[in-house]
């Protein structure tokens, strides 16, 4: 009787042993996601760093790679690691949603100075997220940052990408699209949206025509150079707009030349540890239970034994008596 209580209660620790896992209340932000007018993309130069967050398998954010384990989106995106939410993930590498490799979440980064504008705007909206992958070739895929603050230059034909909805009301394409979008001088685009709009920090591109959408949120603003079809430049993350694909308010992307320093730096520190959520990591715990398991069960042996003798000399002695 003694063991098996024992062994019951080994297996409680055992269970206990692996971390909660406490789902978010709802993922944020809602997810609307739509690259509006475009084409499918299925050039690997292009779906192998671009990144899609998910929860419970819907589309939260967008997103792109810049080092073999670390991914720039969207601060508004809210992204949480793996160990905050079991079923947070993020995918890279697919020209169809379900084609990239899922990537366990371990860390992320938003940048300190994240706040929100009169109408609710994202300000400094931009987060580094760090995945678990140990394979360092993934990095040759990451589109080198644009360092220049002077461009994109006006003429520059510049395109948006993600796997969000066609249209407000259109079914999930399931694969990667992107978008030209033709960018706005920054005098027409303060006219739109007033002070929330920073030239410095921010471009704005999209027509009533063609746009990104709030669920392609963190995901990228780049330009292929046409002599190279693998030497891609990112520009921009997808930050906020009103409306989508409304005349008169572009999208608004973050610059991403405006924070290279803060970039590089956190593509530069040390990975974090990693603990996988459904994985037991306590076998010093799991050990000691199981010896302390095997210890009683071995005294509780020798006890019953020790009755069961003595109890077998009582009866000798009453067949005696
Ligand atoms: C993961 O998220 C949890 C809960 O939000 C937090 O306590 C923890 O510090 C995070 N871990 C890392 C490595 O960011
Ligand atoms: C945030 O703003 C403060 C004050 O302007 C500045 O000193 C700091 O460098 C900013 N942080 C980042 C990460 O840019
Ligand atoms: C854009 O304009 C610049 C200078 O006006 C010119 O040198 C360049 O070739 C143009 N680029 C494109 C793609 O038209
Ligand atoms: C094309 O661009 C990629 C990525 O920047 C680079 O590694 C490669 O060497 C370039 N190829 C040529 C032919 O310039």
């Amino acid at each position: 009787m003694l063991p098996l209580l024992s062994l019951s209660y080994a297996l409680f620790l055992v269970a206990n042993a692996a971390p909660h896992h406490t789902p978010p209340s709802s993922p944020s932000p809602p997810t609307a996601p739509r690259i509006v007018g475009g084409k499918r993309e299925l050039h690997p130069s292009v779906f192998m760093w671009q990144a899609v967050f998910l929860h419970s398998g819907s589309i939260i954010c967008g997103g792109t790679l810049i080092s073999h384990n670390k991914l720039l989106t969207a601060a508004h995106c809210n992204i949480r690691n793996t160990t905050a939410s079991a079923k947070s993930v993020v995918r890279i590498g697919g020209a169809n949603l379900h084609d990239g490799k899922s990537y366990p979440i371990v860390a992320t980064f938003r940048h300190n100075n994240f706040s929100r504008g009169a109408r609710n705007e994202p300000v400094n909206d931009l987060m580094v997220v760090e995945f678990h992958n140990t394979d360092r070739t993934l990095a040759r895929w990451a589109p080198r940052l644009n360092r220049d603050p002077s461009l994109p230059a006006p003429n520059q034909t510049i395109t948006a990408s993600g796997y969000g909805r066609l249209g407000e009301t259109a079914q999930l394409p399931g694969h990667l699209r992107s978008v030209h979008v033709p960018l706005v001088p920054p005098d027409q685009c303060i006219r739109s949206y007033g002070t929330a709009v920073n030239p410095a920090s921010h471009i704005c591109a999209g027509s009533d025509m063609f746009d990104s959408c709030k669920g392609d949120s963190g995901g990228p603003l780049w330009t292929r150079a046409p002599s190279n079809e693998s030497d891609v430049m990112l520009f921009g993350v997808v930050s906020f707009g009103y409306g989508c694909a409304t005349k008169g308010t572009p999208g608004v992307y973050t610059r991403v030349s405006a924070y290279v320093a803060w970039i590089d730096k956190l593509v530069s520190r040390a990975d974090s540890p990693f603990r996988h959520p459904n994985t037991i990591n306590n076998w010093p715990l799991i050990w000691a239970v199981c010896a302390g398991v095997a210890a009683l069960a071995v005294v509780a042996c020798a006890v019953s034994f020790m009755f069961r003798a003595r109890a077998f000399k009582h009866s000798q002695h009453s067949e005696q008596f």
